[in-house]
């Protein structure tokens, strides 16, 4: 989705601006523009396509000299991506430059009554009604004109802008889209996401809802609708740099494939002592969670599908009933959410709107939110009534990896967690050696399928491909079928291997491709009559299974191995050949692996 920048110092704006612009790359974007001011006023650069257009046309910022600018990469929505509908977009007068995230949802009538008021408008976009309520509404005073400009706004937005008359100023407004102050020496920033803040300070304010901000190159002042100042506090961004770059590898997506051990380890490895799952920052009581009659599971994407994976495991340990829900569907779906139940929202980034949306809907229901976020300090994390974070550093490449590990690890020791504190565990133990050799076990998954490239070379020219699976098996071929969808663009869909024969098997001839997960031994032979059956249809079949699986070798063409693992916890494992699998696929079909078309990292708009 979109990406904002703001610079305020003593350095040229335009080059900081650029390579701000460039860390944001990864969200997705169609276009990109800057306005950098200086005693002649706004000068506005503007490109369609990708930055290095923009580095081209501005000599890498060479030409546009002054030391305060705001910076934009588009995601569109209102409008195509041409450099008309390219932020930044500039008042009538030239006094003013905006740049925008989010969706303004009043637009039409506010363009209508602009147009009526005389204003011209240059673009398709929704955006542009902003830069003109504020040149409507400026009197003297850039706070009062945001002001006034944001009461009229309905939607969400981040908005970065810059006045003429200001030289040194740069301003901030965020309403439900993430926006972040990064407080420097001499100099100070915006931006909608901190891997464009890290490279110049660690330092960062986050704006909330309904707040402004005004920034110049030693001050950061915060202030509300009523223009009242709003004391802040600045905390650490504990990554550096190098998390947030490739570190060698050709792809950020091999990057992350290859961090998820580390990611899994750092995610479950401190939340265990002396044999114990321990959540401190879980302050559920005993009373509350025995009042707990349902467990509902709510996100998007990939998100959703770790929802998937860790629902049998909760139910199996807790005895809870679990429902797992897209969130862009349970936001309208009246659901049934009362006092009783809790709500677990599952999100990478912590500001997907759709995500959001169904998070307040329950809550407003009653239910109890418990948050499992990898994004410190984002929207969901700030809304929820508890918050697990997934320690899985910067997720850059917009294909999530250790994103979905790490979400999955969570649910598994929410479930050994609440399991124990509701005296449910029984038998099972502690379960904790199982979740701690999680992390060795993803190394394996790696280590042990190097021939994953040359069955990449076998596949990639396939026009579709089926993945099968039972249980958490069908919830990994969800997630795998999704990886190689989204980056290598061959079409895949997953089906829960017994209901091929009510339908689907009518789409399997020669050669189809079928990657059949097969790793749970207590299921395999029913996994494994699926097989067949594909198989006598002619099907070339990739089968997933654990290493040492002999019953599986007559039934497939090829094979993937992970480790043994688990059951209760393998999708942690078995997501990770699917991985490689989707990522050499894309790679040979000479696919943008890291920036898919079409897709966004973070999508802030419903
Ligand atoms: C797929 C992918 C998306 C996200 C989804 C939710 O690889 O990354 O499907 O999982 O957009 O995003 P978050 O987790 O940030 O809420």
């Amino acid at each position: 989705m979109c990406g904002i920048v703001g610079y305020t110092g003593s350095q040229q704006a335009a080059p900081i601006l650029l390579d701000g612009l460039k860390k944001l790359e990864y969200r997705g974007y169609d276009s990109a523009g800057i306005a950098v001011m200086d005693d002649r006023g706004i000068s506005v650069s503007k490109v369609r396509g990708r930055i290095a257009n923009l580095c081209e046309k501005t000599d890498s910022g060479r030409s546009v000299p002054g030391v305060t600018g705001i910076g934009h990469t588009r995601w569109a929505t209102h409008g195509a991506p041409t450099e008309e509908n390219a932020h930044p977009h500039i008042s009538n007068d030239g006094r003013f430059a905006v740049v925008h995230n989010g969706i303004i949802e009043n637009y039409i009538p506010l363009r209508e009554e602009l147009t009526a008021d005389g204003y011209c408008f240059e673009s398709e976009t929704d955006t542009e009604v902003i830069v003109h309520l504020i040149e409507k509404y400026y009197s003297g005073d850039v706070r009062q004109a945001l002001i006034k400009t944001a009461n009229r706004l309905r939607g969400s937005y981040a908005l970065g802008v810059i006045c003429a008359g200001e030289p040194g100023k740069i301003y901030a407004v965020r309403e439900a889209s993430p926006l972040i102050l990064g407080a420097g020496s001499g100099e100070n920033f915006f931006a909608s996401d901190v891997t464009a803040l890290v490279a110049h300070t660690r330092n960062v304010i986050y704006l909330e809802d309904g707040e402004f901000a005004e920034l110049t190159c030693d001050s950061v002042n915060v202030f509300d609708c009523l223009g009242h100042a709003v004391e802040k506090k600045a905390s650490r961004v504990m990554w550096d740099v190098q998390a947030a770059e490739k570190g060698g590898y050709e792809h950020f997506m091999l990057k992350e494939i290859m961090e998820q051990p580390g990611a899994v380890k750092a995610t479950i490895a401190p939340r265990i002592k002396d044999g114990r799952i321990r959540f401190d920052e879980l302050d559920i009581s005993d009373e509350e969670l025995a009042g707990i009659n349902k467990i509902m599971i709510t996100a998007c994407g990939s998100a959703y599908y770790a929802g998937c994976a860790g629902r049998s495991a909760i139910e199996r340990l807790c005895r809870i009933p679990v429902e797992v829900q897209l969130a862009s569907e349970l936001r309208y779906s009246d659901p049934l959410i009362d006092g009783h139940t809790l709500l677990i929202v599952i999100s990478q980034s912590g500001e997907t709107a759709d995500t959001i949306a169904a998070l307040k809907e329950c809550r407003s229901r009653g239910a109890k939110v418990l948050a499992v976020v990898n994004v410190v300090g984002s929207s969901v994390a700030k809304l929820a009534d508890y918050t697990v974070y997934t320690w899985a550093g910067p997720e850059i490449a917009v294909a999530t990896t250790k994103g979905y590990t790490t979400q999955a690890a969570v649910l598994y020791m929410l479930a050994v967690y609440f399991a124990e504190r509701l005296g449910r565990l029984g038998e099972s133990g502690g379960l904790t050696e199982e979740l701690l050799s999680l992390p060795r076990l993803v190394q394996q998954a790696i280590d042990m399928n190097p021939a994953i490239p040359s069955l990449a070379k076998k596949y990639h020219a396939s026009s579709s491909v089926f993945f099968i699976g039972r249980n958490t098996d069908y919830a990994v071929a969800l997630e795998g079928a999704l990886k190689m969808k989204e980056i290598s663009y061959l079409h895949a869909e997953a089906y829960a291997a017994g209901e091929l024969k009510h339908g689907t098997i009518a789409l399997i001839d020669e050669h189809q491709p079928v990657v059949a997960l097969c790793c749970n031994p207590s299921i395999m032979e029913k996994t494994m009559s699926n097989i067949i059956e594909v198989k006598s249809r002619g099907a070339e079949v990739l089968a997933l299974t654990f290493q040492g699986n002999q019953k599986i070798l007559p039934a497939a063409d090829d094979l993937l191995f992970i480790p043994e693992v688990d059951p209760l916890f393998s999708a942690v494992v078995e997501i990770v050949p699917l991985q490689l699998l989707a990522y050499y696929v894309a790679k040979e079909n000479g696919c943008d692996i890291d920036k898919p078309k079409n897709l966004a990292k973070s999508v802030t708009v419903e």
